[in-house]
C-alpha cells in the first residue's frame, strides 16, 4: 500500500520526473517519502517522514543528479514513519550501492533478516524491505568487469539482475519492487508478486510505477506486469522475463486512452469534488458499455446455482445494492459478502458450481483477491467488475467488465461508486431479459430511465450542491448521526455513512430503518441528527413511520427525497431534493450524490483534507 515510481532518461536531471510522479500516486500512502539517483557511480539519495511537498519544502528533492532514479510515497506497514523508516532501502556499504524500492509485504523478512545478520549485515531500518536491499548485496558477486560483461554476452542476464532473482526467490508475500545499483548504472531492475507494477515505456526513457497516472504525462504506452515477473529497464530497451525460469516474455505495450488531464485536478480543490462532478461523464461511460460483455457475464449469472459477490468498503456497498437490484429485476438470489469474511463463511461451501462476482475498484484490493484466490481454488466461476484494465482482478476472472470511470485518485471512492452501481443495474436489466421475469415494459422503462442517470446527477449537483454545503455548516458540530433507509437505500445509507466517518472522522451509525425500535432509538434524544433516504416506491410508506417515531422523539430530520415530495418535505427539519421519475431500484445512484457532497464538505468545514483521509490509502493492497 505504497507508491512505486522511477526512470531510466536519455537526459539529465529526473529527480523532479519522480517527485511529480510520486506526487501523482500520494494517493496510495503519504506518511513518508523518498528518491534515490545514481550520477558518475554514486547513490544520491534524500527522504523524509512527512508529505512529498513537506519533504520536497524541507530538503528539495529535485536537486538529485543523474539520468536514473527510483522513489516511494510510503503508507507504514513495518515500522513507523521516519526517515530510516522511509524507502529507498539500502544495503550496508558506505556509502551505499543498492537502493531497493517496494510496495508490499515480505512475510519472511524475520527468518531473513536473522540469516543476514549472522552472515554480518547490519540493519538500519525496521522495515520488511530493508532485507531485498541485503539479499541483492549478498548475491551480488562481484567479478572484474571484463568478466562480468563476459557473463553478460554468455547468459544474457547482468549481475545485478541476477543477485534481484535470487533474492526474489527467496521471498514470501507480496511485492512490486525496483532496485538500481552503482555498479550497473545503466538500469532499473523491477518485478512483481501480487502488487501492482506497470510499466511506461517511451522514446526518452523508460518507467516503472504502481499505478498509471505516475507516468501519464510522459508517456501514453503501458505495460502491465504480471505476477512473477521480471523487467530490466534501460534508457533505450526493456526486457520482461519469467523470475522462475528467466524465459523471455514478448509483450507490447498498450495505447492508453486517459489523458494526464484526467489525473490532475482541472481547477477543484480536491480530487474528490472533481471526482464528484465527474460523475455524469462517468455514468455516460457505463452505458457505453459493449452488449456482448454483459451479455456474456449474465450467460454465467443466468446458470450459477449460486452467486457470491465479494467486494471491501465501497465497492460492498454496491454488492449490497446489486443484490436487491438482482434479485427485483431478475429474480436471482445474489449472496454480498464482505471478501475479509469470505474465507470464513464459503471456504468449504463454495465449489465447481458457485459464482463468484467480485467488485474492486482497484482491482488490487488484497481481501478480494484472496477471497477469489479461495474460490478459484474451490473451481468457483469468477467474474469481475473493476476500474483498472490490466489489473489482477481482470487477470483472474473468467469474464470481467471494466467500468470506465477514469482514474479515481481521492481516497474516498465516488464516481466509482455510482459507476459500478450503473454496470451492475445493467447487468440486473441484462439478466431480467434472459430470465423473462419481469414484462417487457417493465424492462423498457428501467432502460429508459437508466439512460437520464446522468443528466439527474448533474441537476443534482447543479441544484443541490450550495444547499448541502450550508446543512454541513449547521451540522459540522455533531458528534454522530444516523443514516437509514429501507430496501435498497440501506445501501446508500450504509455508504452515505461510510463517506462521513472516513472523510469528517464522525462516528456514525447506518442500518435499515425497521431496525431502529429493537435497540437503536434509545440513543435519540432533542436534536439527534437522523438522515433518512427516502426514494418513492414500496419502501417508502413504512418510511414514514420510522421517520414519524423518530420526529416523535424530537430527533433532527433530515431527508433526501424526490422533489416535491411534499409528505416527507413536511416531516422533515431540513431536506434535499433529487430529481423526479427513478424508480426505487435505481435510486441509490442518485440518492448517494447528495450524501457524499454532505461527507466532502464536513470534512472542510472541519478543515480535514478529503483526499487524504488520515491512517487511509486509496488501494488497500495488503491484508
Ligand atoms: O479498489 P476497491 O474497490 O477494491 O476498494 C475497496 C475499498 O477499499 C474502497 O471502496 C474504500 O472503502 C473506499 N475508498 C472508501 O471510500
Amino acid at each position: 500500500m505504497c507508491g512505486i515510481f522511477g526512470c531510466v532518461c536519455k537526459k539529465e536531471n529526473v529527480a523532479p520526473l519522480i517527485r511529480k510522479g510520486l506526487k501523482r500516486l500520494e494517493y496510495r500512502g503519504y506518511d513518508s517519502v523518498g528518491e534515490a539517483t545514481i550520477k558518475d557511480g554514486k547513490l544520491f539519495i534524500k527522504k523524509d517522514a512527512g508529505k512529498i511537498d513537506e519533504v520536497h519544502k524541507k530538503c528539495n528533492l529535485d536537486d538529485l543528479p543523474g539520468r536514473i532514479g527510483v522513489g516511494h510515497t510510503r503508507w507504514a506497514t513495518h515500522g513507523a514513519p521516519s526517515s530510516i523508516n522511509a524507502h529507498p532501502q539500502f544495503d550496508c556499504s558506505s556509502p551505499p550501492r543498492f537502493a531497493v524500492v517496494h510496495n508490499g509485504i515480505i512475510d519472511n523478512f524475520a527468518e531473513l533478516k536473522k540469516e543476514l545478520e549472522e552472515k554480518g549485515h547490519v540493519f538500519k531500518s525496521k522495515t520488511d524491505t530493508e532485507v531485498i536491499a541485503h539479499l541483492i548485496e549478498e548475491h551480488f558477486v562481484q567479478k572484474p568487469q571484463a568478466d562480468a560483461r563476459k557473463t553478460v554476452a554468455k547468459t544474457g542476464i547482468s549481475k545485478l539482475e541476477e543477485a534481484v532473482s535470487k533474492s526474489l526467490s527467496q521471498l514470501d508475500g507480496s511485492y512490486a519492487l525496483a532496485a538500481i545499483s552503482t555498479y550497473e548504472p545503466d538500469k532499473i531492475v523491477c518485478a512483481r508478486n501480487e502488487s501492482p507494477l506497470v510499466l511506461g515505456i517511451s522514446e526518452n526513457g523508460q518507467f516503472f510505477a504502481s499505478d498509471i497516472p505516475a507516468f501519464l504525462p510522459l508517456t501514453k504506452n503501458a505495460i502491465f506486469m504480471r505476477n512473477g515477473e521480471l523487467a530490466v529497464l534501460k534508457d533505450d530497451s526493456f526486457t520482461i522475463k519469467n523470475i522462475s525460469d528467466q524465459r523471455i516474455i514478448l509483450r507490447e505495450p498498450k495505447l492508453l486512452d486517459w489523458t494526464p488531464e484526467m489525473a490532475e485536478k482541472k481547477g477543484y480543490t480536491h480530487f474528490m469534488l472533481k471526482e464528484i462532478h465527474e460523475q455524469p461523464e462517468a455514468l455516460r461511460n457505463t452505458l457505453r458499455l459493449q452488449d456482448k460483455y454483459l451479455d456474456l457475464l449474465t450467460t454465467f449469472l443466468d446458470r450459477a446455482h449460486e452467486v457470491i459477490m465479494v467486494a471491501c468498503g465501497t465497492s460492498y456497498h454496491a454488492c449490497l445494492a446489486a443484490s436487491y437490484m438482482f434479485s427485483k429485476v431478475s429474480y436471482l438470489a445474489t449472496h454480498p459478502v464482505i471478501a475479509s469474511e469470505f474465507s470464513e463463511q464459503h471456504s468449504r461451501s463454495a465449489n465447481i458450481d458457485s459464482t463468484i462476482l467480485a467488485v474492486s475498484q482497484s482491482g488490487e484490493t488484497a481481501d478480494t483477491l484472496a477471497a477469489v484466490e479461495t474460490a478459484r481454488q474451490r473451481a468457483a466461476t469468477i467474474l469481475g467488475l473493476t476500474n483498472v484494465v490490466g489489473s489482477t482482478l481482470t487477470r483472474v476472472s473468467r469474464v470481467y467488465i471494466v467500468q470506465q470511470s477514469g482514474p479515481e485518485i481521492g481516497v474516498a471512492a465516488t464516481k466509482t461508486f455510482t459507476s459500478q452501481l450503473s454496470v451492475l443495474s445493467q447487468l440486473a436489466i441484462q439478466l431480467a431479459k434472459k430470465r423473462g421475469k419481469i414484462s417487457t415494459e417493465e424492462i423498457d422503462l428501467l432502460e429508459d430511465k437508466i439512460q437520464l442517470i446522468p443528466e439527474m446527477v448533474e441537476q443534482i449537483i447543479e441544484s443541490q450542491e450550495s444547499k448541502v454545503s450550508s446543512l454541513a455548516k449547521k451540522l459540522r458540530d455533531e458528534k454522530c448521526f444516523f443514516f437509514l433507509g429501507r430496501g435498497i437505500s440501506v445501501a446508500t445509507a450504509l455508504e452515505a455513512r461510510l463517506k462521513l466517518m472516513e472523510l469528517a472522522y464522525v462516528p456514525s451509525i447506518a442500518f435499515p430503518a425497521g431496525e431502529s425500535k429493537h435497540g437503536p432509538i434509545s440513543l435519540i434524544q432533542e436534536g439527534f441528527p437522523v438522515f433518512f433516504i427516502c426514494p418513492p416506491g414500496e419502501t417508502r410508506k413504512t418510511l414514514i413511520g420510522n421517520i414519524s417515531e423518530m420526529k416523535a422523539r424530537e430527533a433532527n430530520i433530515i431527508t433526501v427525497c424526490e422533489e416535491g415530495d411534499e409528505e416527507i418535505i413536511q416531516l422533515s427539519d431540513d431536506y434535499i431534493e433529487v430529481p423526479r421519475g427513478l424508480p426505487e431500484v435505481l435510486s441509490p445512484i442518485t440518492y448517494v450524490v447528495p450524501l457524499q457532497i454532505f461527507a466532502y464538505r464536513m470534512a472542510t468545514e472541519k478543515g480535514y483534507s478529503p483526499d487524504m483521509p488520515r491512517n487511509l490509502a486509496k488501494s488497500v493492497t495488503v491484508r
